[in-house]
């Protein structure tokens, strides 16, 4: 591993590690996807933390599911579980006011339901991740593999009649094949380089027939745990 892959794993971890103060006993508690998730996962095995606590986990993919499972720990089902105290979670992007750019790892859509279906929502990443503007992470957006070509184009007509400018798109692939999510769907990702209204922006995609999700959280989180790689930790709150 090279020397700032490293950092990036010592940062993630610290934060992980953090943000396990906000366990409370028998919360229900979704558990995000990505590395810095995992990192989390890991710290909640090792520390036997669902039995001492009593904690339901809800997962947010069918990757996280395999390592938790793998670790000892028992995911339930959000539609037993259907509500939930904490869901914490990675993110690609953040800015000022918490609107986040995911699915990174692929997994928005679960993700988005899981963080839609907590009380609160909380990230967790290397500092780096803190953004002025959304938008240099090329935003996912998750769409049916029917007719993908034609949901694009009308994509492309959405943001040039709205004046929202890209600077490239390309359908996220895995093994030389379009890459599929979870629930059976491609991705599309989208190069803005900045994005002015992430709220805006995020209603207008979602209308487009063809698309199931964008990678756009708006409104969803409360608050970013950082670090860095020296274990400096900061937590951000909206407009900190
Ligand atoms: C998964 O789909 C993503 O939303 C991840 O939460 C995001 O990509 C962050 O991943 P890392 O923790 O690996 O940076």
């Amino acid at each position: 591993m090279g020397i700032q892959a490293k950092d990036q794993d010592l940062s993630r971890s610290s934060a992980a590690l953090y943000s396990l103060k906000y366990f409370e006993n028998k919360m229900k508690v979704g558990l995000g996807t990505g590395s810095t998730a995992e990192a989390l996962v890991r710290e909640i095995a090792a520390r036997n933390l669902q039995n001492e606590l009593d904690l339901t986990f809800v997962s947010t993919s069918t990757r996280t599911t395999k390592l938790a499972e793998s670790l000892g720990l028992s995911i339930s089902e959000l539609s037993d579980v259907k509500y939930l105290d904490l869901v914490l979670d990675g993110t690609d992007e953040f800015d000022s006011e918490l609107n986040l750019i995911k699915g990174g790892g692929g997994a928005l859509l679960q993700e988005k339901i899981v963080a839609s279906s907590a009380d609160s929502m909380k990230v967790i990443a290397s500092i780096s991740k803190k953004v002025d503007d959304l938008g240099k992470f090329p935003l996912p957006i998750e769409i049916i593999c029917f007719g993908w070509a034609s949901t694009l184009q009308r994509l492309d007509n959405l943001f040039a009649s709205s004046g929202v400018i890209f600077n490239s798109k390309s359908m996220r692939t895995e093994n030389n094949k379009f890459f599929v999510t979870d629930e059976g769907h491609f991705i599309v990702d989208y190069s803005f380089e900045k994005i002015h209204d992430p709220s805006a922006l995020e209603q207008a995609i979602n209308q487009i027939v063809g698309v199931v999700e964008c990678g756009l959280f708006v409104g969803l989180c409360d608050q970013a745990v950082t670090g860095t790689r020296d274990g400096i930790i900061e937590v951000f709150d909206c407009n900190d």
